[in-house]
């Protein structure tokens, strides 16, 4: 059982196993908060970052989830009880970060219905009904971020994400209101819109063609692309209560993507 203060607060962090789950893992950690990090396909990952965690002090503990499948998420409410309890003898969470996600380019005339329902399912059905699975286990005053996308404003349209940035924008969209529904529980439902970060997104397709890292950093105001820390820091203050009068708003990350 991990270490456990009398007002510990514990966060989900969503598709934790790599990039900015893992990087907003750790942010969250240092500031005092206990996390419930997930994966998909990739256990190893989700180990790391709760290695990670810990080695910094932190406490963390790793589920896994599907997001795809939301008839599975009664069972993963269940294991997430669980292991406040196991882990922390809490029976609440403070906040829950969706940002689980699978991205990649398709242009529209090669878009089929089976891949756009797949952006569908994890990227939008997926965060909005695990929201409200999980909703009763969030506290009164909790808070929710969403991991949206840079590509849901102009100044990042690039062809072969329309798809993609459909959802993100729904995503976004579903924020804010959200946010107006939740206030009654003063619970704070904001998104975070990244711009290219250095992950493993599209099959770790920076680490495939790294020659494009160079032409995505030429056009942010500092010359380089992000670090899952950069986003990171960004969601672990908007679940903190630094945040405490921002809601239903979706804040660009991006280094000056664009401008
Ligand atoms: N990187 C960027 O440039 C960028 C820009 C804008 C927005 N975003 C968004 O940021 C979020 C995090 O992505 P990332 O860039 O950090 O990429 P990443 O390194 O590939 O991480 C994606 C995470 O999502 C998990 N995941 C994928 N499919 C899932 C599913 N069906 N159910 C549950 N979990 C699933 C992965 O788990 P496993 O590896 O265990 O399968 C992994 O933990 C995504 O929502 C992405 O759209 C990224």
């Amino acid at each position: 059982m991990n270490e456990q203060t009398p007002d510990q607060k514990i966060v989900v962090v969503t598709g934790a196993s790599s990039g900015i789950g893992r990087g907003t893992a750790i942010e969250i950690a240092a500031r005092g908060m206990g996390v419930v990090v997930t994966y998909n396909a990739r256990p190893e990952g989700a180990e790391r970052t709760v290695e990670e965690v810990r080695g910094n002090g932190g406490t963390a503990v790793a589920l896994p989830l599907d997001l795809s499948r939301s008839g599975s998420f009664p069972d993963f409410t269940k294991a997430l009880s669980g292991v406040l309890r196991s882990e922390w003898g809490a029976d609440r969470i403070h906040a829950l970060v969706n940002n689980a996600g699978f991205g990649g380019g398709m242009s529209f005339e090669e878009m089929t219905e089976d891949a756009f329902d797949a952006y569908y399912r994890v990227l939008l059905r997926g965060p909005y009904f695990l929201t409200q699975a999980l909703l009763p286990l969030i506290t009164d005053g909790g808070a929710i971020v969403n991991t949206s996308s840079s590509s849901v404003r102009a100044g990042d349209t690039e062809p072969g994400y329309s798809g993609y940035a459909a959802m993100k924008g729904g995503l976004a969209v579903a924020t804010r209101f959200l946010a107006k529904e939740l206030s009654g529980r003063s619970i704070r439902v904001n998104s975070v819109s990244p711009g290219p970060t250095r992950t493993r997104l599209g099959d770790n397709a920076f680490e495939r063609f790294p020659e494009v890292i160079d032409g995505l950093a030429a056009k942010t105001a500092f010359g380089r692309i992000g670090e899952p820390a950069d986003i990171g820091k960004v969601i672990a203050f908007l679940v903190s209560d630094d945040s405490a009068w921002i809601t239903g708003e979706d804040i660009l990350a991006t280094g000056g993507y664009g401008l």
